[in-house]
């Protein structure tokens, strides 16, 4: 019996993971799937009950469970506190806690929703990127840290980049691994012309290579990568990079498919317990609404069965109930075209689950 912590956050977070619990559940009833869910409080909805955002007894939920599903975490509400008492310190938290280094996030372009992305199609069409962020490490974890006072009073704020050649080495790995299931290119992407922790990153990056001859590297500085990603971005296929470069170029490349209620995404450790949740955020403003689109959350079960509870025929009906429910024309608010009406989170969630039910008979 796998145990799967079900952390489901705040703003739309427990309205998302709502549908992808019930995609676990059905699952499980059809005597597919033997796990055992137990929920946990994160973020402000934590904060607001503990006085934290990360509870001690969320901590032990998720680091007893093989997978954890998170919705999202964060709002207005909570944008006022100190940073170690924000609802996003616990996503940082749990990231640290549970050693999940290598954070995988897909930027796939579905056919069917091809005229999403703000982009032309025929620079996107077929788009499928997986970009490789290390998760632990670099200048979002770094010491020193903080913001001190110098000698005549000015304020002068600080963090510090830096990578271990063991961490840079992990990362790597995973990101030849991936490729070998795909069509064999990494493309690593550092700042070495200028910052000497990715000086060592491409050197670690290419002694990894050398174990890999059947993988095609290539390297790029960030801010060509940055502008590769938009002019022509099918030439990538998986990219590595650092945590901080990782954030930005994900959001890009999510951007890239139009649809960022779309993309999931899974966060891995050594042995492949992972931590799993939408790309989007909590989208306080249309949370309580019943109109997010569930499928990011959906498609990070699907990454969840695929990584950690290793049930690859699962997730391959998952992402297959996901394509035919948008091959029926259901669309949420947010990947609709034209006048067609938009569904509810929840009759999207349950599409899903009858698109399931109908690949038995
Ligand atoms: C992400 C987010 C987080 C990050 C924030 C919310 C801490 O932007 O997961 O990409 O910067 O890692
Ligand atoms: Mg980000």
């Amino acid at each position: 019996m796998k145990k799967v912590a079900i952390l489901p956050g705040d703003g739309i977070g427990p309205e998302v993971v709502a549908e992808a619990v019930r995609v676990l559940e059905y699952l499980r009833d059809e005597g597919a799937l033997g796990i055992e869910m137990e929920y946990g409080l994160v973020g402000g909805s934590a904060y607001d009950v503990h006085g934290q955002p990360l509870p001690a007894e969320t901590l032990k939920i998720a680091e007893e469970a093989d997978a954890i599903l998170l919705g999202a975490v964060g709002g207005p509400k909570w944008e006022a506190l100190p940073i170690a008492l924000r609802p996003e310190k616990a996503l940082l938290g749990l990231r640290a806690a549970l050693g999940v280094f290598a954070n995988l996030r897909p930027a796939v372009l579905y056919p069917q929703l091809a005229d999403a992305s703000t982009l032309r199609p025929d620079v996107v069409t077929g788009l499928d990127i997986m970009i490789v962020r290390e998760l632990t490490g670099g200048i979002y974890f770094g010491q020193p840290r903080g913001v001190r006072t110098l000698a005549h009073g000015e304020r002068q704020g600080f963090n510090t980049l830096v990578y271990s050649e063991s961490e840079i080495e992990r990362v790597a790995v995973r990101a030849f691994e991936i490729a070998r299931t795909r069509t064999r290119r990494v493309c690593s992407v550092d700042k070495a012309n200028v910052l000497e922790a990715t000086e060592l990153w491409r050197e670690v990056v290419t002694r990894v290579a050398g174990r890999y001859p059947d993988v095609a590297i290539t390297h790029m500085y960030v801010d060509n990568a940055a502008m590769q990603l938009v002019r022509a971005p099918k030439q990538f296929d998986v990219l590595v990079t650092t945590n901080m470069f990782g954030d930005i170029l994900s959001d890009e490349a999510a951007m890239l498919t139009g649809s960022i209620g779309m993309l999931p995404s899974a966060s891995l450790n050594e042995t492949d317990r992972g931590l799993y949740e939408p790309i989007h955020g909590s989208a306080p403003d249309i949370a309580g609404k019943g109109i997010a689109n569930p499928l990011a959350t959906i498609l990070s079960v699907a990454m969840m069965l695929r990584y950690s509870l290793r049930e690859p025929s699962l997730a391959a009906r998952v992402e297959k109930a996901v394509s035919a429910v948008l091959d029926s024309g259901l669309r949420t608010a947010d990947i609709r075209q034209g006048g067609a009406a938009a569904v509810s989170t929840r009759a999207m969630g349950e599409a899903v689950v009858s698109a399931l039910r109908s690949q038995l008979s």
